[in-house]
């Protein structure tokens, strides 16, 4: 699997679409593939939404998009790729969202002529939303050679207008850096804010997603400020979001896989991440898994409450599926943190830097023997000029995936390939003096069923 495509919730269900190849563990002309879930923690495989093979036939994939409710009619929108040509195209589904049919007179837009030069070939990953007077659109794209965002109005989902660049030009530096080609945007107001989601393509690598925050105006996005949306390198990518019956504004990503091709195992590569709650406080976008998770809190608990750190301090607890959750004190060790044992010979380390302030997770001696050269990721905590005092982390590690929020606001996702599978001990660490462990909660999981 690759990208979450139309994640919506009908009918009370939960839905997750996405890019997927049926036949085998690597990316090829992609189907959309199809999950369902009463909880967001339980899924259930639903059969493949819509192939590339469905007349009208798209020889190069159904490539991602998303999915509305148009007056009670389940309509998804995406990239149909035909000839090496990236356009957007539509498919009607069935009330239970199942079944699906494909416009006879698909694709319904096309890069407009004056910018067909321009874009790198890149038309994609269509986005809408509804406003009072009609249907909107962004499809990522390139223009100059920096990642862009084009605008399009329609009254039916069919007849597209295209209107113009989304971001206007000089939304520099703000958008410094965020790709040459900005994948699967997400235009969405959370908390007040306007928020513009878009996932960096560089240099024909899928790096990470950043969110653009600033202000909408007269059809336009003003970009006044950036934030990463996750720390990890290549791993959690080509994020979708959508708002449940609760209101909250959910996000799934895509995690790559970090080992090569003959590392993988030869059934399965790629995996969605944990869904996440977003939300915009204090100026500032937030992310936290959501809390449906602790459903699976069914195994061994450990806790451990104010606890110096000199050295190491074991947990018991283990497996291959754990969460942890902790808190943490500037003492005076230089570095403090976690340390997940997966063998003797195996680990990996979650590291806070108190006076540089960063938070570090090495995976160096846990990604196996295939794995990416890329191994140590790192991301800023705490707040400009103030030194960082304390820190909050909560972590999943569900075998080869290790997802982490500190703050919940610095998201780092990476993917480790130990040969010995499962953590068989957590360890509390401290480098250079003692570290101050508030409080340290370790819950292993159920087994995915
Ligand atoms: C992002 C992406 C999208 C594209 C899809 C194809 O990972 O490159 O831009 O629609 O994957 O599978």
């Amino acid at each position: 699997m690759n990208d979450p495509n139309g994640v919506v919730q009908w009918r009370g269900r939960y839905h997750v679409f996405y890019q997927h190849n049926p036949l085998a563990p690597h990316w090829a002309p992609p189907h959309w593939g199809h999950a369902v879930s009463d909880d967001l923690v339980h899924w259930e495989h639903l059969p493949v939404a819509i192939t590339p093979d469905m007349p009208p036939a798209d020889d190069g994939g159904c490539w991602s998009g998303c999915l509305v409710i148009d007056a009670g009619t389940p309509t998804i929108l995406y990239t149909g790729v035909r000839d090496g040509v990236q356009a957007t195209s539509v498919a009607i589904g069935s009330d239970d969202l199942v079944r699906w049919r494909k416009l006879g007179d698909n694709p319904v837009a096309r890069v407009p002529d004056s910018l067909s030069e321009h874009t790198l070939e890149a038309y994609r990953d269509p986005f809408v939303w509804r406003e009072s007077d009609a249907w909107y659109a962004l499809v990522g794209t390139s223009l100059g050679g920096v990642g862009q965002a084009l605008l399009y109005r329609s009254g039916d989902l069919r007849t597209w207008t295209y209107l113009h660049p989304f971001v206007p030009e000089h939304a520099e530096p703000v958008c410094d850096d965020t790709g040459q080609i900005w994948e699967c945007p997400n235009f969405v107001t959370v908390g007040g804010a306007h928020l513009l989601l878009v996932s960096r393509w560089q240099r024909t690598e899928l790096t990470y997603p950043n969110v653009l925050i600033g202000r909408y105006r007269d059809r336009r996005f003003h970009p006044e400020r950036r934030q990463r949306l996750d720390w990890g390198y290549r791993c959690f990518y080509a994020p979708l979001t959508m708002e449940d019956d609760r209101g909250r504004r959910l996000m799934w990503g895509w995690l790559q896989e970090q080992r090569s091709v003959e590392g993988a195992n030869g059934t399965w590569a790629g995996v969605m991440s944990l869904p996440r709650v977003v939300t915009f406080e204090d100026d500032e976008v937030r992310q936290r898994f959501v809390p449906e998770l602790t459903a699976l809190r069914t195994g061994e608990h450990a806790r451990l409450d104010a606890v110096d750190v000199r050295d190491r301090v074991e947990l018991d607890v283990g497996g291959s599926a754990l969460e942890l959750s902790l808190t943490l004190e500037r003492d005076t060790a230089a570095v403090s943190g976690l340390r997940l044992q997966h063998s003797e010979a195996e680990h990996t380390d979650v590291l806070i830097a108190w006076r540089t302030k960063r938070l570090i997770v090495d995976t160096r001696h846990a990604k196996g023997p295939h794995g990416a050269d890329y191994a140590v990721d790192s991301a800023p905590l705490g707040l400009p000029g103030e030194p960082l005092e304390r820190v909050e982390m909560h972590l999943y590690l569900d075998s080869s995936v290790l997802e982490l929020i500190a703050d919940d606001r610095h998201a780092l996702t990476t993917r480790v390939y130990p040969e010995g599978p499962a953590v068989d001990r957590v360890a509390l660490t401290a480098v250079g003096g003692a570290a101050r462990v508030v409080r340290c909660e370790a819950w292993s999981l159920e087994r995915s069923r």
